[in-house]
């Protein structure tokens, strides 16, 4: 795909994988816009591509750790953009961002479930009408090769908390819902897929776990960008990709009851309406 004019939303772009992808694709002509928490983070990326390209990005603050917020965002982009091409669900947060313990939302749910699964359950179900406006258009959900199956009786891990197993679960989630997603959206030419950017990228989340980085945020970019625009995945929907290559996720993925359970927990959780 060309992406010269194309409108793409990155979440999560003022830092690590995101930032990398946004500046690329704003080199390439896209009108991006970006999204972080940080103002300052944001104020040196816009600057960045404005350098670069000669027009700076939209920038829209938003802690996707609140429903509300997360809606707030969605309605902010639909009323800016008729069309989105690109939806990039990428923000999220490490197993050990802000310490061992469990953490919760500002709605009481788990953190990693509400922060990298539930916002970008809502902001996509917010902004499909957007993407199925420009179609061909393209969803990607940036989610890992660390998988852990949810367990439906405790899915907020309220015992045996590991904050592993919590970013585990949410990025499992994030490929059911993108498999699920995928069926949902079959003959709209709104194609959603998932992947494992790269191993331990030099990035915050990664530095957080004191883990020592063995990939390159180009690494993990470059897999996020060949979804985003590669041809040889035009039209291809409901897979998952560890890095540049097409892969297997946890078996719970492909259980269509536990894809089921999770679609109406999430409509439960988030008060969306079922499609
Ligand atoms: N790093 C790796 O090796 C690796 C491996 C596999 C998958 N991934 C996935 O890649 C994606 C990007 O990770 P990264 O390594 O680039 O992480 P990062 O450098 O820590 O960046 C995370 C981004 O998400 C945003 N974010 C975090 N919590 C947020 C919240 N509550 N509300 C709104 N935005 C929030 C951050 O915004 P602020 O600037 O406001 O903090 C930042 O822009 C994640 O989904 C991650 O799970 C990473």
């Amino acid at each position: 795909m060309n992406m010269d004019g194309k409108t793409v939303l990155i979440t999560g772009s003022t830092d690590g994988v995101g930032r990398y992808v946004a500046a690329k694709l704003a080199v390439a002509g896209a009108k991006v816009l970006i999204h972080g928490r940080d103002t300052s983070r944001a104020r040196a990326l816009e600057e960045e591509i404005e350098r670069a390209q000669g027009r700076a990005p939209i920038f829209y603050q938003a802690d996707l750790s609140s429903l509300a917020e997360t809606t707030t965002l969605a309605h902010a982009i639909r009323a800016e953009c008729k069309q989105l091409d690109v939806l990039v669900s990428n923000a999220g947060i490490g197993s050990m961002n802000g310490g061992p313990a469990r953490q919760i939302s500002r709605d009481g749910h788990e953190l990693r479930f509400a922060v990298n699964y539930l916002a970008g359950f809502v902001l996509t179900h917010h902004l499909l009408p957007q993407l199925k406006a420009a179609a061909p258009s393209r969803i990607v959900n940036v989610a890992s090769l660390g998988q852990h199956a949810l367990d439906f009786d405790d899915v907020m891990i309220t015992k045996n908390y590991s904050g592993s197993r919590a970013y585990a679960q949410s990025k499992l989630a994030q490929i059911m819902f993108t498999i699920d997603l995928a069926a949902e959206l079959e003959g709209s030419g709104v194609t959603v897929n998932a992947l494992h950017p790269a191993t331990y990228m030099n990035t915050t989340m990664v530095r957080a776990g004191g883990i020592a980085p063995i990939s390159t945020v180009e690494q993990g970019g470059e897999a996020i960008l060949h979804l985003v625009s590669g041809d040889d995945v035009a039209g291809k929907s409901g897979l998952f990709f560890n890095g540049l290559s097409e892969a297997k996720a946890n078996p719970q993925a492909y259980d269509a009851a536990a894809r089921q359970r999770l679609r109406e927990l999430s409509l439960d959780l988030t008060g969306l309406p079922p499609a």
